[in-house]
């Protein structure tokens, strides 16, 4: 019986996972330029740390099961979660702020599309324990600055602020659950069940025709302005604070963005600043980046820690490469064939393999080929060097070498090989 993959998941070939590893390590170093440690936690977790605030898209789309204890568990979905976990666990105690990154596969049940996977990857970053702006604008800097350094050439980037919403929903009479339903659906831009949901919500006219003009508010730093003039009657603190942290921002380097208000994120954990970075070129799941201000270690027994960070969709960064038509470095060849011939020359052949693999990568035929035959398989490899272990030669103390890319041909003392093969 042949058995196929699990929907939504994939498999990366050696080429593939070459490319995705050079990828993985330019952000990585970025992050580490900023500071940032990485950790790593569970595939999986208690269910109930991944459905706190965490918002009704996530729930709908866990991978959850129960153990043979029957305690309920479940595949993580991101990792903004977990991560808090861990630092109520482990790093409470130490001097804030703590930076930390992660490189992880999560997992959602989602309909699999281009771009929409059911595992994919996510790299993100988490900076806890400041409430300073110069925090919020710090993290989109890292983010833009990490798509700078992999070189993708289109991408824009949207700053809004849930704080202003939610200061404005509760001044309206909605409390934090009918806050959450609300920004599920702007998030979903969905314009009919957001005025169906409203409509329940009791809210007056006038503070709602005001939220949805709010709502469609997006430019540049003059539609805070126009904010301002909306939300005069509601308190602007919010607004203050977001005009520092776009500010700062600037200082950092980073121009090019849009303000859009109507950024509202799938998860409830958010309290103030929230961004998303799309790639257009990738269509319908363009969002490659998430991220922003949130409060989830008080939810998780810890003391009101403020916090902030981002993730990248690895996968859709993956995809945006190659769309581009960036060069990728591939997998690194194999240097050296090894060939014992005859092939009683076998454990000769291994013991020179063992030496040469010292300095370079280094492969022994393995198949038991006659000599031409083992040959071809270098040419299809193209592995550039063939050391022949043969009898006559061997006597001296001596192989012999053959550069596969111009078929030159040279004896060289085994000690030699080294310098032979470059
Ligand atoms: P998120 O927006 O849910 O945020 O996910 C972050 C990124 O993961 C998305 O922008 C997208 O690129 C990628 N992504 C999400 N689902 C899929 C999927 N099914 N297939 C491929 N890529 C996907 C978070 O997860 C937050 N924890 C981010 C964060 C960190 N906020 C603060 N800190």
């Amino acid at each position: 019986m042949q058995f196929t993959r699990p929907r939504g998941t994939r498999d990366f070939l050696p080429e593939e996972m070459a490319k995705r590893r050079y990828v993985e390590d330019v952000i990585r170093k970025v992050f580490e330029s900023f500071g940032y440690g990485e950790i790593q936690t569970p595939t999986f977790e208690k269910l109930e740390l991944i459905t706190t605030k965490s918002g009704e898209d996530i729930r709908n789309h866990l991978y959850h099961f129960e153990d043979k204890s029957g305690r309920k568990l479940a595949l993580r979905p991101e990792l903004s979660a977990p991560t808090m976990r861990l630092y109520v666990n482990e790093l409470r105690i130490r001097p804030k702020p703590r930076k930390i990154y992660y490189f992880e596969n999560c997992f959602r049940y989602e309909r699999p599309q281009a771009g929409r996977y059911r595992e994919f990857w996510q790299a993100g970053v988490e900076l806890i324990g400041s409430d300073k702006p110069e925090s919020d604008a710090e993290i989109i800097y890292l983010a833009a600055q990490t798509l700078q350094e992999l070189g993708i050439k289109e991408y824009e980037i949207n700053i809004g602020h849930i704080g202003v919403f939610r200061k404005f929903l509760e001044k309206s009479g909605i409390k934090e659950e009918g806050q959450n339903t609300l920004m599920g659906i702007i998030d979903k831009a969905d314009k009919e069940a957001l005025q169906d949901a409203l409509n329940q919500t009791g809210i007056s006219k006038e503070n709602k025709e005001t939220l949805l003009k709010l709502i469609n508010l997006t430019g540049t730093k003059k539609v805070l302005k126009e904010a301002e003039e909306l939300l005069k009657d509601f308190g602007t603190e919010e607004l203050k604070k977001f005009a520092e942290t776009l500010d700062l921002l600037e200082t950092f380097g980073l121009k090019d963005y849009t303000i859009n208000f109507g950024i509202a994120r799938g998860l409830d954990y958010y309290t103030s600043t929230v961004f998303e970075i799309a790639i257009p070129t990738l269509g319908a799941q363009k969002q490659v980046c998430g991220g922003g201000r949130y409060e989830l270690i008080q939810a998780f027994g810890g003391g009101q820690t403020p916090s902030c960070g981002f993730a990248f969709g690895f996968d859709r960064i993956m995809l945006a490469l190659e769309i581009q038509g960036q060069k990728l470095p591939t997998k690194e060849k194999t240097k050296v064939l090894v060939i014992p011939a005859p092939k009683e020359l076998l454990k000769d052949a291994i013991k020179i393999a063992n030496k040469i693999r010292q300095h370079t990568s280094c492969e022994i035929d393995l198949m038991g080929r006659k000599l031409d035959k083992a040959m071809n398989y270098a040419n299809n490899e193209n592995i550039p060097y063939v050391v022949i272990v043969g009898e006559e030669e061997l006597k001296d103390g001596k192989v012999v070498i053959k550069n596969m890319k111009t078929g030159e041909q040279q004896k060289t003392k085994i000690g030699e090989i080294k310098n032979a093969v470059g």
